[in-house]
């Protein structure tokens, strides 16, 4: 118990820094995703800046919803006050996923790296609301264990961006890639990473019972 509210308080911190970033640089310091798009060379299709650009908010904006409303529905303190705020905040979460999946279905053919990028986030945009829809489906069939689980697994996709950046910037400066490849290499290394981290934490976190020997 101790170690989960350890763990709890570090992803608060982790994601309130994250969502602070996400917002500055986005919305203050870079609104015009200059510094990203100017990695963007030999696109197969022209890209309509302002309407790129007016999606990338969209996308930032519920991605951040989507941190956020996570977040608050892993506190065990808010789920014993409130189970109403834990459902609605958990369809809020639900329309998140789904409105940075449709929002990443419009970036996604423009994407860094080219083709090979792409296929990468769309496959992004089939595992995550599959995970998430799982997530539902356990907690409509009153399995609580099964919702929880398949919660973590959805919930470590807030971390995509965060997690192709860091990939990306140990493939380039660390191994001398280009910085498109090292894109590309951030995203499939994202799917990986992304999908194996919440096993380890549901393994240990919750360990399925022991059988007992005395009956
Ligand atoms: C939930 C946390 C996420 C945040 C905060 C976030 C944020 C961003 C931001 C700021 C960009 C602009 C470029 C950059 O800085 O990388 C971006 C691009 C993009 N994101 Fe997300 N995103 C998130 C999750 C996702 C997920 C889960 C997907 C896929 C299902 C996705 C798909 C995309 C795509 C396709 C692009 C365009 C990439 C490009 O043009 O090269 N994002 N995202």
């Amino acid at each position: 118990m101790k170690r989960q509210r350890f763990l709890y308080s570090v992803l608060v911190a982790v994601c309130s820094l994250f969502i602070l970033y996400a917002i500055i640089k986005n919305y203050v310091v870079d609104p015009n995703a200059s510094a990203f798009l100017s990695h963007k060379t030999g696109l197969k299709r022209e890209l309509n800046l302002p309407a790129w650009l007016n999606v990338m908010y969209v996308h930032v904006a519920f991605a951040c919803l989507a941190m956020g409303t996570g977040l608050l529905n892993f506190s065990n303190r808010i789920f014993r006050k409130s189970r109403r705020f834990h459902r609605i905040n958990g369809y809020v979460y639900l329309m998140s996923v789904f409105l940075v999946v449709l929002t990443s279905g419009y970036l996604a053919p423009y994407s860094t790296g080219g083709k090979m990028s792409s296929i990468g986030f769309n496959a992004l945009n089939l595992i995550w609301p599959f995970i998430t829809v799982m997530a539902v489906i356990g907690i409509r069939k009153k399995q609580i264990g099964r919702h929880r689980d398949w919660m973590i697994r959805s919930y470590a996709f807030c971390f995509t961006n965060l997690s192709i950046h860091l990939l990306a910037s140990l493939f380039q400066y660390g191994f001398g890639f280009s910085y498109s490849a090292s894109y590309t290499l951030g995203i499939y290394g994202s799917i990986i990473l992304l999908l194996a981290i919440p096993e380890v934490l549901i393994r240990s976190l919750f360990p399925p019972a022991k059988p007992s020997i005395l009956k």
